[in-house]
């Protein structure tokens, strides 16, 4: 075997994957903002940068230097950590580098041998990745259909399943737009002796009482455990884990991507200090964000006569991958940044466009892009 066969592996995949036209490449960011999760326009804003800035300035270091059950537990991580505790309305707040990281940390950690983790069956990549480090056992339950969630515990029961059942979920599905029924779910748990797990990834900031998502008012239930990711309408990166002050010293104790990373930069804390407190100060940008959301679904019912999700991701589906790709390709080039999702990312079948609303764009830019995406999809035929 020589060093060239050993890379011809990864060219054989790689063209596997161009011939079902599933290839990925990195593009980069052009034109007017369909794609992004920055919701509230908070990444680039003057306030964020100002923050980052003065906490320099009084000495807060870029780089933690260390894992935070070391030298690398900051002021800054304590401090945010307590602040969003009592904006959300949770137990303790355990702030992780990345969405990815902490549900990655949660699932593989806190459900225990003999438990049983119930998930929808569009539930992010991450979650998937903790499961599969998990002791527990996992099944997939069909999206947002809380009968089939009941099922699949009462079967556990009644074949011997002896632990707790974990139930996980999005609150507002990233690739699809729509919203779970946290309330019936939540229920759910609670009369299995079960755990509640809730991805706001794409709720928080935009959704509920100053943007507190679609779990505040469970969030102070002990079997409810809540992640608010920080890279997407808060504008900067990170996220933030609310649990019961218990679960949370169990994470800190035993989850393995906490305690052998370093911990994430004293300067993302600061500015997600800030990111919350501009949720509460700036309510004007949530209801810009609402007036444009609205506006948004009623251009994508009228103009391509589909039905809309309601909220601020617009999945535009297409089915075939080259076409997904072949019209995201065309938009971007009139200056409209789209982005063709195709499986795995999305069930086999499904490949879509994802447009994301944001206040980096108004209303005009939204109605011309509808007009020329109507136009483009009817030339790319299927
Ligand atoms: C539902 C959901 N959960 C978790 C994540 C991961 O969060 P992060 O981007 O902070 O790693 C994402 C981001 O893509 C997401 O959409």
């Amino acid at each position: 075997m020589t060093a060239a066969q050993g890379l011809a592996r990864y060219e054989t995949t790689l063209a596997g994957l161009e011939r079902k036209g599933r290839r990925r490449t990195l593009v980069a960011q052009a034109g007017a903002d369909f794609s992004s999760n920055d919701y509230l326009a908070f990444a680039g804003s003057a306030r964020l940068a100002a923050a980052i800035a003065s906490a320099l300035e009084r000495g807060v270091p870029a780089g933690a230097g260390g894992s935070r059950l070391l030298r690398g537990n900051h002021p800054e991580h304590e401090a945010l950590e307590a602040e969003a505790a009592a904006f959300f309305g949770t137990g303790r707040v355990l702030y992780f580098g990345s969405g990815y990281a902490a549900n990655t940390a949660l699932f593989s950690t806190l459900p225990q041998r003999g438990d049983l983790i119930v998930y929808d069956a569009l539930v992010h990549a991450s979650v998937h990745e903790g499961i599969q480090a998990s002791r527990a056992q996992a099944v997939a339950a069909a999206h947002n259909d809380v009968e089939a969630f009941a099922q699949a515990i009462e079967h556990w029961r009644s074949t011997g399943g002896t632990g707790h059942p974990w139930i996980a979920v999005e609150s507002l599905y990233s690739m699809d737009g729509d919203r779970a029924p946290l309330t019936e779910l939540a229920a759910l748990a609670e009369k299995h002796g079960g755990f509640l797990v809730i991805d706001e990834a794409h709720a928080t900031g935009v959704f509920g009482p100053d943007g507190r998502g679609f779990a505040a008012g469970l969030e102070n239930r002990a079997h409810v455990i809540v992640l608010h990711t920080c890279g997407k309408a808060l504008g900067v990166s990170g996220a933030l884990l609310g649990a019961s002050a218990v679960l949370c010293d169990y994470l800190v104790n035993r989850a393995r991507g906490f305690i052998y990373s370093t911990a994430p930069s004293p300067l993302m804390a600061a500015a997600v200090r800030e990111a919350l407190r501009m949720l509460v100060d700036e309510p004007q940008r949530r209801a810009d964000f609402d007036a444009l959301r609205s506006f948004a679904n009623a251009e994508l019912t009228t103009k391509l006569g589909i039905s809309s999700s309601g909220s601020q991701i617009l999945p535009v589906l297409i089915g075939d991958n080259g076409r997904a790709v072949r019209v995201a390709a065309r938009m971007r080039a009139e200056g409209f940044d789209i982005r063709a999702i195709r499986p795995p990312t999305v069930p086999e079948g499904t490949a879509r466009l994802r447009i994301a609303i944001t206040l980096n764009v108004d209303h005009a830019t939204i109605t011309h892009m509808f007009s020329r995406l109507a136009v483009i999809m009817a030339e790319e035929k299927p």
